[in-house]
């Protein structure tokens, strides 16, 4: 793509998180233009080009975004939809080579993951997923400490998020939702245990539940599992959608030498042979993009080279969330993760590939 021409993007889903990523990427200094936009309201698409500034054109409907593909002359889509549908979404921009920005959880189950990232690597475009958490300096710096063996070998982990996840509209639904707040806010912190560790999931069993303040909802709320990882660590992962008041998490990384914490923005460090905590420096290596809008933007006009939420990220996230939700709807059942890729003809290999 030239450096002096603008990207030229369209966008599936303007809803909520649609309209701040359309606005960031619209915003970038080095020049992306919204073309089109597809949504299911025609409100939210005058919205978003109130917000742009300037207009584009507007597409209607649950299959309107296949003739905005068809009819416009795109560089790149960003897919803001709700869960399931990420992965047709997703299949028809690919299916006109385009690149792709899309939100968490990138689509729903391991085999149509890894379908969707073969799929991408053959294509030769970009692919990134909005895992904002990989452009955070507290777990940037976490990762590349415990790759440094700063704290020794990983041995446990444990990681807590509660919100008040009211799971309304599609949320609610299951064949839009794909897995309740476990595949919506979980889906970010099972990404950056397996992205600071840089490991596969091996395994889980644990329990989840629809309660939300006493009344039984139609997806997954509550959840409790054990998570065993495949260089042999294993932890608990603990996500809570009824507690009243704003979002808390808890993330623990437990090693042979030390252990890492995340409290706010502070990454700190207990040393196991001095007996002594610290904070650790957390500042972004130069050049890191900001977020993952930045590092999109910069990939397609060459200005940064790494692509640091590639889509096999959001493969190993989509096994290891379907094998706690089928655990879970087996009774707490222990799933092994090999077990899961068997079934589409996969093997652990295949989410080596970055
Ligand atoms: N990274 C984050 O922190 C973060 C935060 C919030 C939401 N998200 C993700 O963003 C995505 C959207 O969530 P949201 O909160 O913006 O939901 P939302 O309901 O506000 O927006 C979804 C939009 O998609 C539209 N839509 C649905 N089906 C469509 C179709 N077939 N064609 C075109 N448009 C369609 C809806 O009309 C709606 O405007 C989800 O994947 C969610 O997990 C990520």
């Amino acid at each position: 793509m030239s450096s002096s021409s603008a990207i030229r993007f369209a966008a599936i889903g303007c809803g909520n998180a649609g309209t701040a990523r359309i606005c960031a990427l619209a915003g970038h200094e080095l020049g992306l233009k919204v073309v089109a936009g597809a949504d299911l309201v025609e409100a939210n698409l005058d919205n978003l080009a109130s917000r742009l500034g300037y207009s584009f054109k507007h597409y209607v409907g649950e299959q309107a975004y296949l003739q905005m593909l068809d009819e416009n002359e795109l560089d790149a889509v960003g897919i803001f939809t709700p869960h399931i549908p990420h992965y047709e979404h997703v299949l028809a921009a690919m299916k006109k080579g385009l690149h792709v920005i899309i939100e968490k959880p990138m689509v729903c189950g391991a085999a149509n993951a890894l379908e969707v990232t073969r799929l991408m690597r053959e294509s030769g475009k970009v692919g990134i997923i909005h895992y904002q958490r990989h452009y955070e300096a507290k777990f940037a710096k976490a990762r590349e400490l415990i790759q440094k063996g700063l704290i020794g070998e990983v041995k446990r982990f444990f990681i807590y998020m509660a919100q008040d996840w009211p799971g309304r509209t599609w949320r609610a639904e299951p064949e839009y939702s794909g897995g309740g707040q476990i595949n919506d806010s979980g889906s970010h912190y099972l990404d950056i245990l397996l992205w600071m560790l840089d490991v596969l999931p091996r395994s889980a069993e644990g329990h989840c539940d629809s309660f939300y303040n006493g009344k039984r909802g139609k997806v997954e709320f509550n959840g409790s599992f054990n998570v065993e990882l495949e260089n042999g660590a294993a932890g608990r992962v603990v996500f809570l959608a009824d507690i009243p008041g704003g979002f808390v998490d808890d993330v623990r990384i437990i090693g042979s030498k030390g252990n890492l914490f995340f409290q706010g923005d502070r990454l700190i460090h207990y040393d196991a042979e001095k007996d002594a905590y610290h904070d650790m420096p957390t500042s972004l290596a130069k050049n890191y993009p900001s977020s993952p809008s930045d590092n999109f933007v910069k990939l397609l006009k060459n200005k940064v080279r790494i692509n640091r939420v590639p889509f096999i990220f959001g493969c190993r996230v989509a096994l290891l969330t379907e094998a706690m939700l089928r655990s879970a709807a087996q009774g707490g059942e222990k799933i092994l993760c090999a077990d899961i890729l068997k079934e589409s003809g996969h093997g652990m290999q295949d989410l080596l590939e970055s």
